[in-house]
């Protein structure tokens, strides 16, 4: 006999549907009651969207332009493909990686997103403990809505600080210290944004929001696409607790690369620099003494290049020729993206919005979820292409086709 149910639960597990969003959209309702329920990344995408106010989810779904980068970073990932490799005694896979002595069970990294309590009330304390749970190394935002020392403490170890560099040093100096003593052993400074970026998106969607921003923001006029930090929407962000912030830019369009001595004259963390995306800025940085590189276009958020970051990773990776970590992020969504940055000379891959669905979608276990899923995938790459470590993903692990698919 016909059981509708039993076709729907069929149907809707079918890897068919990641070709018809609308139709697996349709199955998804009612089939995902707990974090656990989700099979794929792109499952929480339609639940957070769902919980959390248009004005908040404009800002995180924003590109700049005409998003053309944003595009990019997915479309990037169908110039590569993976390479099989068969009879490998894959019974034993370790996916751990090492980042400046520290060993974390995965090279996925929870990137920096600032004010996650706009997407859920747990914010980044919730992100925190599903990056403990799951042993994933997180990066707290300057705009953190929870100050440093209570997401290390519900992270219980290491945590990077990602700092704007704002445009008065002695600001960024009491910073980086606050961090410091707070226990982060890395400082990830953010230099792709340094003279503010156009978010249609975002402001559309602030459009649709009914709601009254004043009565959380202190400044709703602000422009959260080019913060100021005192007077503006950012005023009241723990970070510049006790710092006069009148007047004061989040970034400096003044910024050169004598910066990373400055920084490293006042910290002993390490000094990793996230936004390249260039051979020449790679080999600038080791010059100038960077620790570390984040290639990142900030999620299609900062300059509409066009260009991927997944297209970038091998030129800077070769630059760099293993002198320093290269991180990347950007439209990573399946663990296959994963194992092609790896297999391209990355270290380390950071994911920033689909944590961010886990989180809005149910707190903690969402963004758990996510890791599970991510690191499952990876795993099943890894299998496929016989790889039993990190280490052994390796150029010739995939084929670059040389052109999007
Ligand atoms: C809502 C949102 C807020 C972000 N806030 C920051 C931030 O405060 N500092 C920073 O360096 N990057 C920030 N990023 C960029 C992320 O760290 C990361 O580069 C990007 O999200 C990766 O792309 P993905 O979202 O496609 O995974 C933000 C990204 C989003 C989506």
């Amino acid at each position: 006999m016909y059981d509708r149910r039993a076709f729907i639960k069929f149907a809707a597990a079918s890897p068919l549907f990641a070709a018809f969003p609308s139709f697996r959209e349709t199955f998804q309702q009612g089939n995902i009651e707990q974090a656990v329920d989700a099979l794929d990344v792109f499952d929480f995408q339609s639940l957070a969207q769902k919980a959390i106010p248009p004005a908040h989810w404009g800002y995180l779904m924003t590109g700049v332009d005409g998003e053309e980068t944003l595009k990019a970073n997915r479309d990037g990932f169908t110039r590569y493909q993976l390479r099989t490799k068969r009879f490998v005694d894959v019974s034993r896979l370790d996916t751990s990686v090492e980042l400046f002595g520290i060993k974390f069970n995965s090279p996925i990294v929870l990137c920096p997103v600032g004010s996650q309590r706009a997407f859920h009330r747990d914010g980044e304390v919730g992100a925190a403990r599903a990056a403990q749970a799951k042993g994933h190394l997180q990066i707290l935002s300057t705009q953190t809505s929870i100050g440093v020392e209570e997401v290390i403490k519900a992270r219980g170890g290491p945590i990077w600080y990602q700092l704007y560099t704002t445009d008065n040093f002695d600001v960024t100096t009491k910073l980086v210290k606050r961090a410091e003593a707070a226990g982060c052993t890395a400082v990830a400074v953010t230099v792709d944004l340094p003279a503010g970026r156009n978010t249609e998106t975002m402001t559309r969607l602030q459009r649709t929001d009914t709601r009254n921003c004043g009565s959380c923001h202190e400044d709703a006029t602000g422009d959260l696409a080019n913060p100021r930090v005192g007077g503006g929407t950012n005023a009241n962000k723990p970070m510049f607790a006790g710092i006069n912030t009148q007047g004061l830019g989040l970034t400096s369009p003044s910024l050169t690369w004598d910066f990373i001595k400055r920084l490293k004259d006042v910290t002993k963390m390490k000094v990793v620099i996230k936004g390249l995306e260039t051979r020449e800025d790679a080999a600038q940085a080791v010059d100038h003494g960077a620790d570390g590189i984040v290639v990142s276009n900030h999620g299609g958020r900062a300059t509409e290049t066009g260009r991927g970051t997944i297209e970038c990773v091998s030129e800077v990776a070769q630059a760099v020729r293993g002198r320093i970590p290269v991180l990347v992020d950007g439209g990573f969504r399946r663990g296959t993206d994963v194992f092609k940055a790896l297999a391209l000379g990355a270290t380390a891959v950071g994911i920033g919005r689909p944590y961010i669905w886990g989180l809005g979608a149910f707190g903690q276990q969402g963004v758990e979820r996510v890791l599970d899923i991510l690191n499952n995938e990876l795993r099943l790459a890894m299998v496929g292409c016989g790889t039993r470590i990190v280490k052994e993903i390796t150029a010739a692990s995939i084929i670059d086709t040389g052109r999007r698919g």
